[in-house]
């Protein structure tokens, strides 16, 4: 045996209880009462919860975006996922023009394969359905890539008729669709408006995208995943309405999923009105107390499945360009390292179970997206495996993380509980603070819908 992990509290979706783990080969191979001590490595877990590893489902490293690139490149982002509990990344890989969908993937997997240190899948980012690029999405189904996302807003979004063909298509060869839901129209025109009457804060950029320009999208996409009997997943959903949209559908029984991030779980719009306000701009805004209520309340029922990040950070000296106009911050913030240690401080303080937390940031993206080997605390599954300390306390400081950024929205946020280790595929990648990963060592992983 090459690891075996006693006495500690295993998580999953339905049941708590006490076990020892057996790992051989990368996998787990027994769980059960006092496995012995037979292993090249044995952990002891006593007061400890053992957790599957988190599944992050949206991650932007390296990615061309806001006039930059996003300032974690794939070793930087998975180590930082390492650190943070999160053993499986999906990042999204962004077609250019012209690009047939299979070598969208091989272009980045050339970059990320070298790079990461624990394993990775990628979504597709659609821009460019013409001629035989949209049958050619077919391609990266039977490849292992059976998720794309559409943009509504951006310089690179889609039309309604190429998210219209991007669904159809989706339901002819089994994919899923991903949507960045706002309405661009009104974005652009409200940028406009303020930028010409000299509001240039970072609370312009809140009021330029305000709640119903999410939840109009959020609806249009909606009803169109229904006309077209497509699989539809909304990305980063933060506001109320398109809460209330999600939850009819749900309950109408077509499969609709949705996601929200830990930063709008934990912060409002005020942020913007602060003199730091321009960290915290990403799209969709983070949105009103309301919104965020109706996030947390949609969880607990079940009706948010997935909590991903949208890690996407740049550095300070870029977040800088847009001091004197909104419109010229690059959007995004970090969190790749936050997600779980957030979640897992949640259930510690009762706010939600443990197994709330391993269902939304694991057993749901890994079931949702075809990932069948990970996920779970289960014989025969990967051995990506968090073990929990519930009394350590763990300040965020930009220091103290991994990823390669100066200024996170983090920064100064408090947990108690921590993770404590963390095995990709039975390595021990991080422990006590430290990465103890290597890059290049996370694999790629093929995927299937059911
Ligand atoms: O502001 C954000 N969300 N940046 C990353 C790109 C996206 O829209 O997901
Ligand atoms: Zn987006
Ligand atoms: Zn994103």
């Amino acid at each position: 045996m090459d690891l075996i992990i006693k006495n500690g509290l295993l998580v999953t979706p339905s049941e708590t209880y006490k076990a020892d783990i057996a790992v051989s080969d990368g996998k787990i191979v027994d769980i059960g009462y006092d496995l012995g001590t037979d292993a090249s490595e044995v952990v002891d877990a006593d007061s400890k919860y053992v957790l599957p590893g988190a599944i992050d489902a949206h991650t932007h490293l390296a990615m061309p975006f806001g006039g930059t690139i996003s300032s974690d490149d794939y070793f930087a982002g998975t180590r930082a996922a390492a650190c943070g509990g999160t053993t499986t990344v999906f990042d999204f890989a962004l077609q250019d023009f012209d690009e047939p969908m299979l070598d969208v993937i091989k272009r980045r997997d050339a970059i990320a394969a070298p790079q990461a240190a624990v394993d990775y899948a990628f979504h597709i980012g659609v821009k460019d359905i013409h001629g035989e690029l949209l049958d050619s999405m077919k391609d990266a189904v039977d490849y292992g890539v059976p998720s794309f996302k559409v943009f509504m807003v951006y310089d690179f979004g889609v039309s309604d008729g190429v998210f219209y063909q991007v669904l159809q298509k989706s339901k002819e060869i089994g994919a899923m669709i991903s949507v960045h839901a706002e309405n661009n129209e009104m974005v652009n025109y409200n940028v406009k408006k303020f930028l010409s009457e000299g509001k240039t804060s970072p609370w312009y950029h809140y009021l330029s995208r305000p709640e119903f320009v999410e939840a109009e999208a959020d609806m249009r996409a909606i009803q169109w995943a229904k006309a077209t009997g497509a699989k539809l997943y909304i990305v980063h959903l933060a506001n109320k309405e398109g809460v209330a949209a999600v939850t009819k559908a749900k309950e109408e029984g077509y499969p609709i999923y949705a996601e929200t991030c830990p930063q709008y779980l934990n912060f409002t719009s005020d942020v913007y009105k602060r003199e730091d306000g321009r960290n915290f701009v990403c799209s969709p805004p983070i949105k009103g107390q309301e919104s965020q209520d109706a996030l947390w309340a949609s969880l607990k029922r079940g009706d948010i499945d997935v909590v991903a990040t949208d890690h996407c950070p740049f550095m300070q000296s870029e977040k800088d360009w847009g001091i004197d106009d909104f419109s010229k911050i690059p959007n995004g913030c970090a969190g790749v390292e936050n997600m779980y240690p957030y979640m897992l401080a949640k259930a510690n303080k009762g706010e939600i179970t443990f197994n709330k937390a391993v269902e939304v940031c694991s057993a749901n993206p890994a079931k949702i997206f075809g990932c069948g080997q990970k996920g779970s605390l289960a014989v025969g599954k990967d051995a990506d495996i968090v073990i929990y300390d519930p009394v350590k306390d763990f300040t965020v400081t930009c220091d103290a993380m991994h990823s390669n950024y100066d200024q996170t929205i983090w920064e100064g946020t408090e947990f108690h509980g921590y993770p404590e280790m963390t095995f990709s595929r039975g390595n021990l990648v991080y422990k006590d603070g430290k990465f103890l990963g290597k890059a290049g060592n996370g694999k790629f992983v093929k995927r299937k819908l059911d």
